[in-house]
């Protein structure tokens, strides 16, 4: 079922009728969709504090200024790392943990698509799965402890969610040259995203996971699909079309903390006390993926996605398990 705006934009304003601070992490929030997620959540939260990873505090102090004129109680503070390296998402958790006992929000919208191809980090993983999955999944995973303190703990990873797809099983990272591809980057990022999500999942249920599809929205992700001749092409020939038919970062943004706060995507009643959110009849609570043991897995319009056809062939091969091997391997190697 799709969710109309304003039926997001109702819930999200009573954010405000949630007087206890609320404590918010905010992954890829320095433009696009994350950055609109962040104001909406500044604008509505009555006492937010909130940590911003930016790969460049200075650029990102603008964005600090905005977001005290929105809301003059928040307390904002920026985590100046590049999580397209594991540690630095490491140490982002760690920071983290250094300030506080408990986390309400994690929000996980970085990472970009590149037509370049490969780009190998000094971890020797690929930059945009790294960003799009390995660091989500690390800082997620470290701050789980944080999330389970908390009254009613959310993570949302805007990706690809119902999106998943079949895996290079025999090269999960796609380390493999001849296995690399853009589609395939982008395929294995969400797929093993939700698996590993499912795990994570189930070893806190009481935290609700959200990995959204956020559809086509129009952000600086499409002016960077590509340098030199052929990203000047795309920029001024591609990216304007593209936006033509993509929502704005705006409202992909108010989606985003709708995501994050709608009782519909909580395993409990939510962050805002309820009333309008769920009864009526209209929106239904939404169910999760694995029978109702993993995930939410939305759509564009916050409509649950139902991937099982892909999903559950992927359960039954013990590939969830696998994933997680993967994983662990992978960040014990940069350790
Ligand atoms: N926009 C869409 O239509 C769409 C559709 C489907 C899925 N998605 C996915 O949704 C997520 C958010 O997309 P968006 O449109 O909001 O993108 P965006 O506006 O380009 O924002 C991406 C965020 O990730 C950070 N980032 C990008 N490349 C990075 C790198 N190499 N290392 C570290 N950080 C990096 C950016 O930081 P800086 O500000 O420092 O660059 C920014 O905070 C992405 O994963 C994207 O793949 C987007």
């Amino acid at each position: 079922m799709a969710i109309d705006l304003q039926t997001v934009l109702d819930s999200n304003s009573r954010l405000a009728n949630v007087k206890t601070p609320l404590v918010a992490l905010f992954v890829g929030a320095t433009s696009g969709i994350g950055l609109g997620a962040l104001k909406e959540f500044a604008q509505h939260a009555s006492d937010p504090r909130v940590y911003i990873v930016a790969r460049n505090a200075k650029t990102a102090g603008a964005i600090v200024e905005e977001l005290h004129v929105l809301n003059p109680r928040g307390r904002y503070e920026i985590i100046e790392k590049n999580v397209s390296l594991v540690k630095d998402a490491e140490a982002v958790a760690e920071f983290v943990k250094t300030k506080e006992s408990s986390l309400d929000l994690l929000f996980l919208s970085v990472g970009f698509v590149s037509l370049d191809g490969r780009q190998d980090t000094t971890e020797g993983l690929d930059a945009s799965m790294t960003t799009r999955y390995y660091s989500r999944i690390r800082i997620t995973q470290l701050l789980l402890p944080l999330l389970r303190r908390a009254k009613s703990p959310h993570v949302v990873s805007i990706l690809a969610g119902g999106m998943e797809g079949s895996l290079q099983e025999d090269d999960l990272d796609l380390r493999q040259a001849k296995n690399w591809s853009v589609a395939r980057a982008s395929v294995h990022s969400a797929t093993i995203g939700t698996l590993a999500l499912e795990r994570l999942a189930a070893e806190s249920p009481r935290v609700s996971f959200v990995h959204a599809y956020p559809g086509m929205v129009a952000t600086p992700l499409f002016d960077r699909l590509a340098s030199g001749i052929a990203g000047f092409i795309l920029r001024c020939f591609l990216a304007p079309v593209i936006r033509l038919f993509s929502r704005s970062a705006t409202e992909a943004g108010q989606r985003g903390l709708f995501l994050a706060t709608s009782a519909r995507y909580s395993v409990d009643d939510g962050i805002v006390p309820l009333g309008a959110v769920v009864t009526g009849g209209s929106l239904q609570k939404g169910v999760r993926s694995n029978g109702g043991k993993g995930i939410f897995l939305v759509g564009a319009s916050g409509d649950i996605a139902d991937n099982e056809k892909v999903l559950m062939p992927l359960r039954k091969r013990d590939m969830e398990k696998k994933v997680w091997e993967h994983t662990e391997a992978v960040f014990d190697s940069v350790r």
